[in-house]
């Protein structure tokens, strides 16, 4: 009788052999064994192949893969390779002819091609093979390229010949870091994903992004609650990964917004970070989510989890993906930046920015850095008198390795400020509050952070006093600045210390900023500094503007820096482009160079010019204010050097720059004055060189094409000259005129005038002796810009078109953006004190307000432009002002439209036929007065039930008038 000893030693002894026999085996390798009687994805390659898996043969386990069918040598089993570029892999695997097949080659091979090439075949091992045992195959595979098509198959030297494969590994070598997650759920599990709390998940075939099933997540207790995947391990610090997986309402939601996060845990505490933050999933539609991720920091705990904003309704998950992305090396052979420039180069920066390439590309080119938000209220001082100092103290120590000066930000704003800061705080209470916040601050980092952002974004040109109406001001006026200040000087006295604010470079803006720290500094503040942070777009505004603003403030003998520049490629809030076409790329390198030149001429003044951020693929414009694909810095997602790199480094290698310019139909008069026409529309900026700047215009006629140069140079000679050059033929005009042409002195320089045939491709160039800048383009006509008038008295807000409105022109709305009829208005302007007053009789039987969005609601538009600017996007005080036929009020600007919202009443009424609208729209930034242009345009929205059927406008063609001010007509005052 055997004991039970005997008993189980017989049961485990294979077990224990063929554990000691097989070789070790990764979690993240690839394993097909074919023991569970499927192909395990498997397919047959070549006509009339099949494949299946089949237990007449074994080399472990009961089950291999059987290949027959074959008729050519490349015919065989052939896999989907998941092999991830970059990651060299150990293939292996065994294969045995079917008996009775005389012996041949069999080899494993990968199918391959490459981006933008041909196919390739790469073979990984080989050997001669029996139908007597099983032999093994093995060999390293590795591919560099980006490729598409992969695929691991068998061929065989024999073209009929039959036989087995099992037990096939791929291990990526390394680390399990380099190794790809995936999840499809195709095999009715929920493949290693479980509930964050008390979810529901499962496989379900009710819904599918790919393939037949997805995994449903019901049940959820909270917005948090939902899918979570272990991705401890995974993840390499420092490494990035891309992530991706797309998601759907579940049955019966109609509205909610989908995003994805990781939980981190570092000894036991947790943090949060979106990786992709709630994005509006519509209903029906699969939506993809997808982000990059770094891991900064070592974790004890790593969970990556889909959750909502708001709400615990029920969704679905499918084709999960997470995969390593193997950095490309920094370019080497291109100048550092930082030894190109007479100040310090600086860029934001967050922890995960101080890892692999991006550490290095910062170390190269930069020597200053401003953490990103690792110093703000809400990072440093979470709870009262709770410190938390861990990633700030990091990003200082990585600036002093690298010998970087540092820029501390911000010690009072009123974002990231955590609410308990002002919860139940009277004024004395929340000064206190600040100081010691302000004081604990800057004496941790006493002698090491050289400059603070003190205050930040206090000023608001709205205001009649120009401050910002934040809880801070609310709560204690200007004291907070006061005490910041002096608390700041008082913990680190040889600190500079700044004052910094966004659109600086705006006339308003500006002036609102410089009266303030005027008054501070004769208050005996300790300001030093101002800083500008620049955030710019591809358009707008000139760098003339920024040049002017270092101009004045250069004025009040402050330091002045620039603290966060960045170049958008959009021009408005919610555009976007994927890809982002190469032209504005090109333009960017131009925009860079321009401002640089800017930078460089005013050196004197600047001591620091800090970008925001060190490469595209870091940029917070990634997101806000919504998420696109955004390119504003100087390298690429790649970290490679873009055209703005080298308008930078050495202009001289930026691509050609070909501008436009629309010449609408005018008509002008030779004589060197400047026409009420030239000012329907703004100049285009020639940057300047040198002394020398100009700006230029053009206008179409039957007679050909009429051209100004409006050009600031002080410096008369007889060398100053422009020459305008369409389609190769050219003209020069000096400052005494020329062949039709005029020209004129102005108080900075001159004017010419010049009608020059039609053409397309331009160049306006303009000398002063040596000096030269130019305008090269393509120059398309366009309709004429319309002008109306605006009678000079108010009238009563009743709806009531009484007499008063006679005294102004009518005009009528006929410029069809949607459909070819509809609704019509008739329309006039009154003007009094800085009020604009419109009266708009529209013509629209059939009136609705069922649709939600009011542009979908029977209404009529007004757009107004104080500065007749013209800028393609919105400036602050440009508004559409939009009135329902049953006086509902909306009103849009830049993103918040806080510079207009307020600006707008409106009284309607309802009268046969249709409806009458009058409206009163302040303008309290414009100063109105006879002759005043204002850009203006009126639109009719025309309802059929929840729907828009038609609009039409006055002047603006391109339908994006609430995006663009750059087509609107133009208004005079009389
Ligand atoms: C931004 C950061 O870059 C983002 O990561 C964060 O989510 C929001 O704040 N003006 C400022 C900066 O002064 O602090 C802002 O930084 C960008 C605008």
């Amino acid at each position: 009788m055997r004991t039970l000893l005997q008993a189980l030693v017989a049961l485990l002894l294979p077990v224990l052999f063929l554990a000691a026999a097989a070789p070790a085996r990764a979690a993240a390798d690839h394993v097909y064994d074919f023991e569970d009687g499927t192909t395990q994805g498997w397919s047959p390659r070549g006509d009339g192949v099949s494949v299946a898996a089949t237990t007449g043969a074994a080399h472990g386990g009961a089950a291999s893969l059987l290949v027959t069918g074959r008729t050519a040598n490349w015919h065989g089993a052939s896999l989907a390779a998941p092999f991830v570029k970059g990651v060299t892999y150990r293939v292996s695997a065994y294969v045995r002819l079917a008996a009775g097949q005389p012996a041949a080659t069999i080899a494993l091979t990968v199918q391959r091609t490459p981006a933008g090439g041909e196919t390739t075949y790469e073979r990984v091992a080989a050997a001669t093979v029996t139908d007597g045992a099983w032999v093994r195959l093995a060999g390293a595979y590795l591919f560099t390229a980006d490729s598409t098509d992969l695929q691991l198959y068998a061929e065989s030297d024999d073209a009929t010949g039959r036989y087995h494969l099992d037990d096939v590994v791929l291990a990526p070598q390394g680390d399990p870091t380099r190794e790809p997650i995936a999840a499809d759920f195709e095999d009715g599990t929920a493949q290693d994903w479980s509930p964050r709390a008390s979810a529901a998940l499962a496989a379900t075939a009710e819904a599918a992004h790919g393939g037949t099933r997805s995994l449903a997540v019901t049940g959820r207790s909270a917005s948090w609650d939902g899918p979570a995947l272990n991705v401890l391990g995974r993840l390499g610090k420092g490494d990035k990964y891309d992530v991706s997986v797309w998601v759907r309402l579940g049955a019966g939601v109609d509205s909610g917004r989908l995003g994805l996060s990781i939980e981190r845990r570092t000894a036991g505490t947790p943090s949060y970070e979106q990786i992709v933050p709630p994005t509006d999933v519509p209903a029906g539609e699969w939506v993809r989510l997808a982000g990059a991720y770094t891991l900064s920091r070592d974790v004890d705990f790593l969970s990556l989890y889909v959750e909502s904003d708001t709400g615990t309704f029920p969704f679905h998950l499918d084709d999960f993906a997470l995969t390593y992305v193997a950095p490309k090396p920094i370019q080497t052979d291109i100048p550092a930046l930082k030894d190109r420039l007479p100040f310090t180069l600086g860029s934001a920066l967050t922890r995960p920015d101080t890892f692999g390439v991006h550490g290095e590309l910062l170390a190269r080119h930069f020597n200053g850095i401003t953490p990103g938000n690792e110093l703000k209220w809400d990072a440093t001082e979470p709870r009262e008198g709770e410190y938390a100092f861990a990633d700030a103290d990091d990003l200082v120590a990585f600036g002093e390795r690298h010998g970087m000066t540092i820029r501390g930000h911000t010690l009072a704003w009123h974002s990231q400020t955590p609410a308990w800061v002002f919860e139940g705080a009277d004024k004395q209470t929340l000064l206190n509050r600040l100081e010691s916040h302000v004081r604990t601050l800057v004496t941790r980092y006493k002698g090491r952070i050289a400059a603070w952002d003190v205050v930040n974004e206090v000023v608001d040109e709205n205001q009649p006093d120009g401050l910002r109406r934040s809880p801070w001001y609310e709560i204690t006026g200007l004291d907070f600045i006061r005490t910041a200040f002096r608390v700041a000087h008082e913990a680190d006295p040889a600190a500079k210390l700044f004052i910094n604010d966004y659109n600086t470079e705006f006339p308003r803006k500006r002036e609102a900023l410089y009266a303030l720290v005027k008054r501070l500094k004769a208050e005996g503040v300790p300001i030093h500094g101002v800083g500008h942070q620049l955030h710019l777009n591809i358009e707008q505004p000139p760098a003339s503007s920024v040049e002017d603003t270092i101009e004045r403030f250069a004025g009040l003998g402050v330091q002045q820096q620039v603290t966060e520049l960045d170049v958008s490629v959009y021009t408005d809030f919610v555009s976007s482009y994927d890809p982002i076409p190469g032209e504005l790329i090109a333009e960017q390198g131009h925009r860079y160079k321009e401002l640089f030149d800017v930078f460089r001429r005013q050196a004197a003044h600047l001591t620091s010019v800090t970008v925001w951020g060190e490469s595209d693929d870091v940029s917070w414009l990634n997101t806000w204010p919504i998420n696109r694909l955004n390119a504003p810095l100087l390298f690429d997602r790649d970290l490679q050097a873009k055209p703005a790199y080298w308008g930078v480094a050495d202009p001289s290698k930026l691509p050609p720059r070909v501008r436009r310019l629309e010449a609408p139909a005018g008509e002008i008069v030779l004589d060197g004055k400047r026409d009420q026409q030239w000012d329907l529309l703004p100049d285009a900026p020639i940057a300047r060189v040198g002394e020398v700047s100009a700006g230029f215009q053009a206008r179409t006629t039957a007679a050909g094409m009429y051209v100004l140069a409006e050009v600031a140079d002080r410096s008369v000679s007889a060398a100053d000259r422009v020459t305008f050059t369409v389609d190769g033929v050219a003209r020069t005009v000096t400052r005494l005129g020329g062949h039709k042409a005029a020209a004129r002195p102005t108080p900075t320089g001159y004017r010419v005038e010049a009608l020059v045939p039609k053409g397309t491709d331009v160049d306006v160039t303009v000398r002063d002796g040596g000096t030269a800048v130019s305008w090269t383009g393509k120059v398309t006509p366009a309709p004429a810009v319309k002008l109306t008038t605006a009678a000079h008295r108010a009238p009563v807000l009743d709806g009531v078109a009484e007499p008063a409105w006679r005294a102004a022109p009518e005009i009528r709305t006929g410029t069809w953006i949607q459909g070819a009829s509809g609704a019509t208005a008739t329309v006039r302007s009154l003007w009094s004190g800085s009020t604009l007053y419109v009266l708009a009789q529209v013509t629209d039987p059939a009136l609705s307000e069922e649709s939600p969005n009011a542009w979908e609601q029977d209404s009529v538009e007004i757009f107004v432009d104080p500065g007749n600017g013209k800028t393609k996007g919105y400036t602050d005080d440009d508004g559409q002002y939009r009135i329902s036929f049953s006086g509902r009020l909306t009103v849009g600007g830049t993103f918040d439209a806080a510079g207009v919202k307020d600006n707008l009443r409106a009284v309607t009424r309802t009268v046969p036929g249709g409806y009458v609208v009058e409206a009163a729209i302040a303008l309290p930034t414009a100063t109105l007065r006879p002759g005043t242009l204002l850009g203006f345009d009126v639109q009719v929205n025309d309802a059929t039930g929840a729907a828009r059927t038609a609009a039409v406008t006055w002047n603006d063609a391109t339908g994006r008038s609430y995006l663009d001010t750059s087509h609107w007509g133009v208004l005079r005052l009389a």
